[in-house]
């Protein structure tokens, strides 16, 4: 069979087309990482959210070597937490749950943008390289104040990232001359150890304890309190552990004199 020159054109240039929409596709689709939400991470009743051992303290954990989990809970009109804080050079994997309705968890300049369907859990994990600054944004109408539900993540230096915790347990007041203690206590984020030091200034006084917090845990150090040196009225104090502090005011109370109001008997009979 002869067929027409200009025919065999047509028909070579149409078969490319085709074998040409084929791979852009298939790209698109594989590629530049885009998947489609599905089950990978798990379902959830949104009802349980709060007992959820991923979700009942949403946040940024350390997992091993450079690896990170955020999970984050949307709910109309916002993230919990709103800020995110990972370190560059890190790969972070984003569990992302609905409370309400369905919204979208979208990093503004990333390729991070995935819907969040309540009964889902949205996976994704991406590598930050650099330190940098983004724009969390819900993409998904979710009702009236919809424009308002933002967040951010803060890609900050590896050295200055850290998953360290102060709390600080300290009584308000104290009679004079008893003892008391301040305990602080440090909590540690990191899967490694943490080597610092608590350091507690009060009235002229300063006490420096050397912790150690083995990873994912936390150690309390007390810091026992000579209420004869400080004397009576209100002293300011500040317990600071590397980049963090906690501060309060412990008043020492005078005594009263020791009058037991008890003058003798005066012998009546
Ligand atoms: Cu949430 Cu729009």
């Amino acid at each position: 069979m002869n067929i027409h020159t200009y025919e065999k054109i047509w028909l070579i240039a149409s078969m490319v087309l085709i074998v040409g929409f084929i791979a852009t596709i298939t790209y698109g689709a594989v590629g530049p990482g885009i998947a489609m939400i599905d089950d990978d991470g798990g379902t959830i009743d949104p009802a349980e959210i709060n007992d959820d051992e991923r979700f009942d303290d949403p946040g940024v954990e350390h997992v091993g070597g450079n690896e990170y989990e955020a999970n984050i809970v949307a709910q109309t009109w916002l993230y919990t937490p709103e800020e995110i804080e990972v370190p560059a050079n890190s790969e972070v994997t984003f569990y992302v749950t609905s409370r309400d309705v369905t919204h979208s968890f979208s990093v503004v300049g990333t390729n991070i943008n995935t819907m969040v369907v309540p009964g889902q859990v949205s996976e994704m994990t991406v590598q930050f390289d650099e330190p940098g600054e983004y724009g969390i944004l819900c993409n998904e109408y979710c009702g009236e104040y919809h424009h308002t539900m933002e967040g951010k993540l803060t890609v900050v230096p590896e050295d200055e990232f850290d998953l360290t915790e102060l709390s600080v347990d300290a009584p308000d007041e104290v009679d004079a001359g008893n003892e008391t203690t301040i305990n602080a206590t440090v909590s540690n984020g990191m899967q490694t150890d943490l080597e610092t030091t608590a350091t507690l200034e009060i009235g002229n006084q300063t006490s420096e304890e050397a912790i150690t917090v083995s990873g994912d845990s936390s150690e309390t150090v007390e810091f026992a309190v000579d209420t004869d040196e400080l004397g009576p009225g209100d002293n300011d104090w500040t317990v600071t552990v590397d980049d963090y502090e906690k501060s309060g005011t412990l008043s020492v109370v005078a005594a009263d004199g020791g009058d037991d109001g008890s003058d003798g008997g005066d012998g009546d009979a």
